[in-house]
């Protein structure tokens, strides 16, 4: 993309699933392009995600935190970055809920709060793309065709989107106030390679793999809206290269299915049964139903999906399938991948 050319992107939270995902689209599409890597490296960040581009040219990685401004100030001031993209979160619900939201707090509010600051006073900053969640939206009833849409009023119901939701706040404030070149896009739930096993998909192929039961919340009605990883960076390309500061874009595939429809599906895939669900107590204020309705980026970016879900799915579990290593490697460093799931009395 001509934009990129000899250009510096900074990209936080880069080692994570959809981070890593993006480096390795955007090096490709924009060879010239220097790529800072500033990750914290938590229990989700891995540099086993990005092992093909650590020796690439004018690829950089600068461990750190979004919430030590001296390291952020520091950083912004070393490479001069014409474009900063926010991948670093604390990003999985159940850990907000049962481990607590302190961490959540810290990344996904305090350091949105650094970035906006440092770009504040960066001359070189031409885009910043906040990356966020539909759950900023709460949730919609399993019986409604709705969807969000970029003028869907804020509803968060769990710890971790409310902090999602005040980072998107402090964007919208910065731009209006100070003309910070912000862009917040809301996306719908990602599948694809490189996703830390705790998350429904590869959770699920963990467990087939290691012959267990799939734990399914509640009733398995939970509906989600898919959308491969894939076509998510290539419309946050578009929003950095192209989108309108101030504005939000809605990211989503138009895939929805419940819990119980992709418990199914990998089940077939594996040769295994519905017998082979097993029904755990719910998650506290789980929401319903998600559906972004995403005809804003379509028409205003020329964004689509070039993915369909049955294609993109098959590539996802084969990818899982051919990787036991990386996710036994993840084992060994973070431990088990959702302790919180309760099995129903
Ligand atoms: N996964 C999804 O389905 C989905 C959907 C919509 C939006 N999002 C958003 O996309 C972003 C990336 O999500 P993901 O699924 O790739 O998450 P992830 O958990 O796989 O990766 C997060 C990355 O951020 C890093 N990080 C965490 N705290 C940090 C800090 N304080 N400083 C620096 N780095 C830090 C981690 O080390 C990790 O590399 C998040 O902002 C999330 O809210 C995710």
């Amino acid at each position: 993309m001509k934009e990129f050319q000899n250009k510096t992107i900074l990209v936080f939270g880069g080692a994570g699933f959809i981070g890593s995902n993006f480096i390795r689209k955007i090096a490709t599409e924009s060879p010239t392009a220097r790529i800072v890597n500033f990750d914290k490296l938590t229990y989700s960040g891995n540099l086993q995600n990005l092992t093909d581009l650590k020796n690439k040219k004018g690829y950089v990685f600068v461990r750190g935190d979004i919430a030590d401004k001296r390291l952020v100030d520091e950083t912004f001031k070393t490479y001069k970055p014409s474009y900063v993209i926010n991948f670093a979160a604390e990003t999985h619900v159940d850990r907000s809920i049962h481990v607590g939201a302190k961490e959540f707090i810290s990344t996904n509010v305090l350091g949105v709060f650094n970035i906006l600051e440092a770009i504040k006073t960066a001359p070189t900053v031409k885009k910043y793309v906040q990356v966020s969640t539909d759950e900023v939206y709460g949730s919609l009833p399993l019986d409604s065709k709705d969807k969000f849409r970029e003028t869907t009023a804020f509803a968060p119901n769990v710890p971790y989107a409310a902090t999602k939701a005040a980072g998107d706040h402090l964007c919208h404030a910065y731009f209006n106030t100070w003309k910070v070149p912000v862009v917040v896009t809301h996306c719908s739930n990602n599948y694809g390679p490189y996703q830390y096993p705790e998350k429904l998909i590869p959770f699920f192929i963990t467990r087939m793999l290691e012959h267990k039961k799939l734990p399914v919340y509640g009733d398995g009605k939970n509906v989600r809206d898919w959308i491969f990883v894939e076509d998510h960076c290539a419309a946050l390309i578009l929003c950095l290269s192209k989108g309108v500061s101030g504005q939000t874009y809605n990211i989503g595939a138009d895939q929805e299915m419940s819990n119980l429809d992709i418990a199914a599906k990998i089940l077939k895939k594996f040769g295994r049964t519905r017998s082979d669900i097993e029904f755990v107590t719910d998650r506290p204020g789980h929401d319903r139903r998600y559906a972004i309705d995403p005809a804003k980026i379509k028409a205003e970016l020329g964004w689509k999906p070039a993915y369909t879900f049955s294609q993109a799915f098959e590539l996802t579990l084969e990818w899982y399938i051919g990787h036991e290593k990386w996710i036994k490697d993840i084992r060994v460093k973070t431990g088990s991948f959702n302790p919180h799931i309760k099995t129903k009395k």
